[in-house]
């Protein structure tokens, strides 16, 4: 088990440099299995998010050759077997790998997947997109079994617009015969970059980033070249530790319109904000207004940042409010903040946070990702030591977190324990 220490009350100021998107490179690994040649991602983060995808690809006998950021899929030689639980339940996106096996081979063999315990995370949506397609799908005991004689392209309505099931559906449905219709589809930017890679080999989808996504189906998928877009999330997660201990800490390498609700969110907060066309400055102001967020899809406010924020929240003067509407146990983080010093009550799905009040350093545990960055914050600026016990799962979504923020003045530590 890793532990992380950090020695809090530190100004930090320099430049972080942010890394591919976890949840665009999660899905563009499983989605590189559909070329017939070989595909190239550059700027893949290195977290053990991809090192798990990589493992299942080298079970399926599939080629990788990575170089630094980028990594060579060549799936020529692959087999189509059954991804064992070992597997999958490392991670939740594992299951894109059932659109893309069903896709390109008809069958998909796999054990359900793993990931943060932040709700009950059914994939009722994906599976109804896949039957739509006109596969069958066995549920034996913990396995899914989807395979079809044919897959034919369909209309389909999600019901709730969810990321999975879009990226899921768009994956299946590339080498399908026809045109389908996801209909109310999310419009997250990972799902956008992932029909980009798809296009590039060949696909012919249009219509990602809005609610109506329309693939042609195609026989063939060549080869390509492609990028992941900077990380949204990562960005959002040091605005937010930079509006709380930075000084002029600038944050490059990010697209500032994939994180437009957190930019306004911080503005109405107070936060002093610099915004380029491709970083963002942010600096320490002695005194925040309170404010009420409620998560929504994309471009709503994102889910995965309302734990960071929750941080800046009891630093703000005045009684906030959090309203997490897209998973039912996302407040892990608020028992741990409130050892911290902070004062939250939750009601429902519903924090409401009172501010300021001191933090003071204690151990901590990051009982999710998301849970853990804001861990990570809250250590930053709580006086003396913070010890953050789960840390595995912070190492799951954020590259080199301990470099990064140790290069702009951070005293943070990692250990084996
Ligand atoms: N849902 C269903 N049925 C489905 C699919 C989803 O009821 O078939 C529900 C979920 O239970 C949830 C809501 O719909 O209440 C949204 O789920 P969605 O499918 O959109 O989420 P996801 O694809 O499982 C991705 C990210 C999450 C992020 C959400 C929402 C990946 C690997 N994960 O999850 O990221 O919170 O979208 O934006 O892309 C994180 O990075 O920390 C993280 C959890």
């Amino acid at each position: 088990m890793k532990i992380m220490e950090i020695d809090g009350g530190k100004e930090i100021s320099g430049t972080i440099r942010i890394s591919g998107a976890k949840n665009a490179t999660v899905a563009l690994i499983p989605a590189a299995i559909l070329t017939d040649e070989q595909a190239t991602i550059c700027n893949i983060p290195e977290i053990t998010d991809t090192e798990a995808l990589c493992d299942i690809l080298t079970t399926l006998n599939v080629k990788i050759h990575r170089a630094s950021e980028s990594i060579v899929i060549d799936p020529q030689e692959m087999k189509n077997i059954e991804i064992e639980e070992s597997y999958s339940k490392k991670l939740r996106a594992s299951y894109y790998f059932m659109g893309a096996l069903l896709g390109k081979y008809k069958k998909a063999i796999m054990y359900f997947p793993g990931g943060c315990s932040i709700g009950a995370r059914p994939i009722d949506q994906h599976l109804k997109g896949f039957e739509a397609l006109g596969a069958k799908v066995t549920v034996d005991r913990n396995k899914y079994i989807v395979e079809a004689e044919e897959l034919k392209g369909a209309n389909i309505y999600l019901d709730i617009a969810s990321v999975g099931a879009t990226i899921n559906i768009m994956l299946a449905a590339t080498k399908a015969k026809g045109t389908t219709i996801i209909d109310n589809a999310a419009k997250e930017p990972e799902i956008v970059n992932v029909a980009t890679f798809l296009n590039n080999m060949g696909a012919k989808i249009t219509g990602a980033g809005t609610s109506t996504i329309k693939i042609e189906g195609v026989e063939y998928l060549h080869q390509c070249f492609h990028e992941v877009i900077p990380d949204r999330i990562e960005a959002g997660t040091y605005i937010i530790a930079g509006s709380l201990c930075g000084k002029n800490l600038k944050i490059d390498n990010i697209i500032p319109e994939h994180i437009d609700s957190l930019l306004s969110k911080l503005e109405e907060i107070g936060v002093d904000l610099e915004v380029g066309a491709d970083y963002v400055i942010v600096s320490k102001k002695e005194k925040y207004k309170s404010s009420t967020i409620k998560t929504a899809v994309y471009p709503g406010f994102p889910t995965d940042l309302q734990q960071p924020l929750t941080v800046l929240l009891t630093q703000s003067t005045g009684k906030s409010k959090i309203i997490e509407t897209i998973w039912e146990n996302r407040f892990m983080h608020i028992p741990y903040l409130r050892e911290l010093g902070a004062d939250i009550s939750i009601k429902n799905q519903t924090a409401t946070i009172v501010g300021p009040t001191k933090l003071t350093g204690t151990t901590v545990v990051a009982t999710d990702l998301r849970a853990g960055a804001s861990m990570v914050i809250a250590g930053l600026i709580a006086t003396g030591k913070t010890k953050i016990t789960n840390v595995e799962h912070i190492l799951r979504g954020y590259e080199q977190i301990v470099e990064k923020l140790t290069s702009v003045g951070a005293k943070i530590t990692i250990k084996e324990i």
